[in-house]
């Protein structure tokens, strides 16, 4: 009997702890984020930085931080007041407007498929979306903070939000370097893939495109040559190029594009090449939004562009006939897919 005592003790003492451990709270570990490649993207590029693998807890704290209106200097522009899921992450106008409507100089592109390319902004300027974000926060016509500490000092302040930035980066610490990698983890989540032109392509479905978009691709791959730059899943080779869009005569006027990163002469009046999925929604066209629809787009490259001094020797009159400007459109709409769609803004920000 006597010697039944020990095993007793250590029984006992083996349930405290197992009642001690479920009750104490425990780190959570951030989940790793489910990426949906839809049909015709690369599995295989998306670019996302070691330091910032994707996972659910900050693509949802990014989530919140690019639809919130509090990030801006006066409370009232956020990510999403140019970038608007509605209009497949653009706004609609020739040239954005932000903090108190002040107009911008370039076009808003829209977000869908950044995560394949490393490059952002229509001259590149920025390498990562993670270093994209900071210059937004900070132009003084888009959301004007004088500092990004201000930006940091006003998220601090909303009690709902250290702990989200706890459970997706285990610390509470509100920083502009985690603020930019939950918002690019969200960034990398808007897709666009599964479109008509997917489902010929790369599904073998030979019915997916009409007639007019089968003979525009045609066009698109042939006499119009359109693939030399918007070539890959992503139909961009991302580089830059001078199209002579917006090419100003006066000198004080022109924007320089590529060159104002490079210094290089001859990048003078080259812009990135942007993905043209999901085309139709994103006008009005170029970096200055100076083309208003996917016509007057082709017909500015039937007639070879805007003549300057770095016009691409790509850019020639193409000579298209009404028939074949009809069916290059019918195209340009079968790149119209799905994914991004399913974004919404959230129902409720941290108080
Ligand atoms: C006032 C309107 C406005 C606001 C607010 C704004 N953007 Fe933009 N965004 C633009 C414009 C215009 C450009 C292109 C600027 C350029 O190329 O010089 C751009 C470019 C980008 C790009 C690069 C896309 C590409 O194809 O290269 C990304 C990504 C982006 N914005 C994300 C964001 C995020 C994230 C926020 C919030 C922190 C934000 N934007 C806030 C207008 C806006
Ligand atoms: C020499 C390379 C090149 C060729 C060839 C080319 N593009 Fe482009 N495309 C670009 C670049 C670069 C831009 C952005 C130019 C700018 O903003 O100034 C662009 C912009 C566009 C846009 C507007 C995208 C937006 O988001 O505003 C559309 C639409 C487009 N191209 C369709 C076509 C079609 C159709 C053809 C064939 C008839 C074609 N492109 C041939 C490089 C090219």
């Amino acid at each position: 009997m006597k010697n039944r005592y020990p095993i007793l003790i250590v029984v006992i003492f083996i349930y405290l702890f197992a009642m001690v451990g479920g009750l104490l709270p425990k780190e959570k570990a951030a989940e790793a984020y489910r990426l949906t490649i839809p049909l015709g993207l690369d599995e295989f590029s998306p670019q996302i930085p070691k330091d910032n693998p994707l996972t659910n807890e900050k693509v949802e704290l990014g989530r919140l931080l690019f639809f919130d209106k509090r990030i801006s200097i006066d409370e009232r522009v956020s990510c999403a007041s140019c970038h608007n899921p509605k209009l497949a992450f653009t706004d609609s106008q020739p040239v954005s407007s932000g903090f108190q409507g002040q107009k911008g100089k370039r076009n808003t592109p829209t977000i869908i498929n950044r995560l394949f390319s490393s490059g952002q902004f229509w001259d590149g300027r920025a390498d990562s979306l993670e270093e994209q974000v900071k210059a937004p926060l900070i132009n003084p016509v888009e959301m004007a903070n004088p500092s990004h500490e201000g930006v940091v000092g006003r998220l601090k302040k909303i009690p709902g939000y250290p702990p989200l930035f706890k459970t997706a980066f285990g610390t509470e610490a509100v920083t502009m370097d985690h603020i930019a990698k939950a918002i690019a983890s969200f960034e990398r989540t808007v897709v666009s893939g599964n479109s008509p032109f997917d489902r010929f392509e790369t599904g073998g479905d030979k019915k997916a495109l009409s007639e007019s978009a089968w003979r525009g691709l045609k066009v698109f791959r042939g006499k119009g040559q359109c693939h030399l730059c918007h070539t890959g899943f992503n139909l961009t080779d991302e580089l830059y190029h001078n199209l002579g869009a917006g090419w100003a005569e006066s000198e004080k006027d022109r924007d320089l594009g590529r060159y104002a990163v490079t210094r290089k002469e001859e990048d003078k009046g080259k812009f990135k090449t942007p993905t043209l999925r999901e085309i139709e929604k994103t006008g009005p066209y170029m970096h200055d939004g100076s083309l208003r629809t996917l016509e007057e787009v082709i017909d500015f490259y039937d007639r070879g562009g805007n003549k300057n001094p770095n016009l691409d020797f790509e850019m020639r009159p193409l000579k298209l006939t009404p028939q074949e400007k009809r069916d290059l459109l019918e195209f340009l709409r079968s790149l119209s897919g799905a994914g991004w769609q399913k974004i919404m803004p959230p129902a409720r920000f941290p108080e």
